[in-house]
């Protein structure tokens, strides 16, 4: 009887232990789980949202067809290289190589970097396309001719003083949704939010050197 009791005892101090083993292991698995599946989202998820944390906010919002389709017109008697800032899915980098020019795409999200490879890849233009994970702020833009920008009015001003210094006088420039500041378009297309303008580097960067001249000689006079 007396052997019996001690039996049950053990049998259950077993049990007790193998149970607390077992919350034990299952404790980790759904530790480990729901660590994978943060790294995972943030992996996946992070480069979608940082931009929008950075001080100019500029998501990945795709073109529309029309808009794309406005791009190309404003083109059509251009040729040589062009670079989409802030590629996205690499719709404008593929439809400008669909058209001949040697298409390159800039863009801070590695997914949407590798996707518009891909992309390319399958639409048998990965040849004239090249897609950069580059911060738009940190390259320079001076060896395109034709530049397209899809941005947000936050960094117009900025990007209009970037493009103004970096771009030779052959260049294009083609705003698309938002128009620089204080250039003054050569040509406008479109409607709405596909409307798209197109600034010519010889005009701003004539108005500039008309500006520095009247500055200057506006300084002479003073003397
Ligand atoms: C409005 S979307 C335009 C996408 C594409 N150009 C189109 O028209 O379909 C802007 C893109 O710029 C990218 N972006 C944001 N900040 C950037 C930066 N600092 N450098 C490069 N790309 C950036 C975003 O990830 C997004 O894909």
């Amino acid at each position: 009887m007396c052997d019996l009791g001690l039996e049950l005892e053990k049998g259950a101090a077993q049990e007790e232990s193998s149970s607390r083993s077992i919350k034990k292991r299952v404790g980790l698995i759904a530790t480990c789980a729901l660590g994978g599946s943060l790294v995972a989202l943030y992996a996946g998820a992070g480069p979608f949202v940082a931009p929008a944390l950075r001080k100019i906010c500029l998501p990945f919002v795709p073109a529309t067809n029309t808009q794309v389709k406005n791009v190309l017109s404003v083109l059509q008697s251009r040729s040589g290289t062009l670079v989409d800032i802030g590629s996205g899915d690499g719709r404008i980098v593929i439809a400008a190589a669909r058209e001949g020019f040697r298409s390159v795409g800039i863009e801070l999200n590695p997914w949407l970097v590798w996707y518009s490879r891909y992309k390319a890849w399958r639409q048998g233009v990965h040849r004239h396309t090249s897609f950069y994970i580059s911060d738009l702020w940190k390259v320079s833009f001076s060896q395109y001719s034709n530049v397209v920008i899809f941005g947000v009015p936050q960094m117009m001003e900025q990007l209009e003083a970037k493009l103004q210094a970096e771009l030779e006088s052959p260049a294009r420039v083609v705003a698309c949704r938002f128009p620089f500041p204080t250039w003054t378009p050569d040509h406008v297309t479109g409607e709405g939010i596909d409307t798209v303008w197109v600034y010519d580097a010889k005009t701003f960067k004539s108005h500039t050197t008309t500006a520095k001249l009247l500055n200057s000689s506006e300084d002479k006079n003073h003397l």
